[in-house]
């Protein structure tokens, strides 16, 4: 219950799907959370979920593509709570509509991807790092993909900027490692959150599930569990790693799914 007690957490993009159940999974567990998104009736309604779980909340609403949002909202978390021990970038995506492949990619939503994902967590991080390098550490959980470790006939940019979030994680760890300030990514396999249920056809998602070792998707409190464990000290001795959390869909050969088809019953 106590995992994170005296702890303070932003959480960016914690209006909906993993960032929702991370805010609500941390706040059970003592954190102090900062409900950030740009959605602010979305941010306000994690916000009271955090507070019905026990724990306390400051909705925020901010826009991670934007500097000066980011660092009102690193401002607005250091006036009401003293501090940042834990940040997680969590704001990302691209359009699956216009991030095509490399002949048909709409080159204004691959800068937006950039923006998106890759410098909100630079900035986000930037914001956030003289406050833990002043307490003595922290700990800075990005999120990736598992898109950013296989190539796909689609979403080309999401692959890229993904791969860059990962990136910033190690540079990030090696920088500031020697201050105890510790920084770690997530690789989320599929997760059922509006952003996946919206976008993609019955279809895919069918395909989607064939393509895990487990017999299910995942769920954004799968994902939730493994922000709370890098969050807290549990992980102390972890830092500049991508946990894949993916039901096992990047680890298993491409033929296990007809290979299990044909096994005797
Ligand atoms: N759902 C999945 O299957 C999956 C898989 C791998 C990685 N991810 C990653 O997890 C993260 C969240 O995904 P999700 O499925 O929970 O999304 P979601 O759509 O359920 O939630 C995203 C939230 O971010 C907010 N947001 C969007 N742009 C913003 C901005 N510029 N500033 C502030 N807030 C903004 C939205 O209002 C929304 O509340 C993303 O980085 C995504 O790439 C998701």
């Amino acid at each position: 219950m106590d995992r994170l007690k005296e702890k303070t957490a932003v959480i960016t993009g914690a209006g909906s799907g993993i960032g929702r159940a991370a805010a609500v999974l941390m706040g059970r567990e003592g954190a102090r959370i900062v409900v950030a998104d740009y959605d602010t009736a979305a941010a306000e309604e994690t916000a009271a979920l955090v507070e019905k779980a026990g724990g306390q909340a400051l909705p925020a609403t901010v826009d991670v593509t934007d500097e000066g949002s980011i660092a009102d909202m690193i401002a607005a978390t250091v006036r009401e709570f003293g501090g940042v021990n834990v940040l997680c970038n969590h704001v990302g995506g691209t359009n699956p509509r216009t991030d095509l492949d490399v002949l048909r990619m709409d080159m204004e939503e691959f800068q937006r991807g950039i923006a998106r994902n890759v410098t909100s967590t630079l900035l986000g991080t930037r914001h956030a790092l003289p406050h833990m390098l002043r307490a003595g550490g922290g700990s800075i959980i990005n999120t990736a993909s598992v898109a950013a470790l296989v190539g796909d006939v689609l979403q080309t940019a999401y692959g890229a900027v993904k791969a860059a979030v990962v990136s910033i994680t190690k540079s990030t760890a090696v920088q500031y490692g020697p201050h105890n300030v510790r920084c770690n990514a997530i690789a989320p396999g599929a997760v059922l959150t509006p952003a996946l249920e919206n976008n993609l056809p019955e279809s895919v998602v069918e395909d989607l599930k064939k393509g895990n070792a487990l017999p299910y998707l995942g769920s954004p409190e799968d994902i939730g569990h493994t922000m709370v464990f890098l969050a807290s000290e549990e992980s102390r001795y972890l830092t500049g790693q991508l946990l894949v959390v993916d039901g096992g869909m990047t680890m298993q050969s491409s033929a296990a799914p007809g290979r299990r088809a044909q096994l005797p019953a």
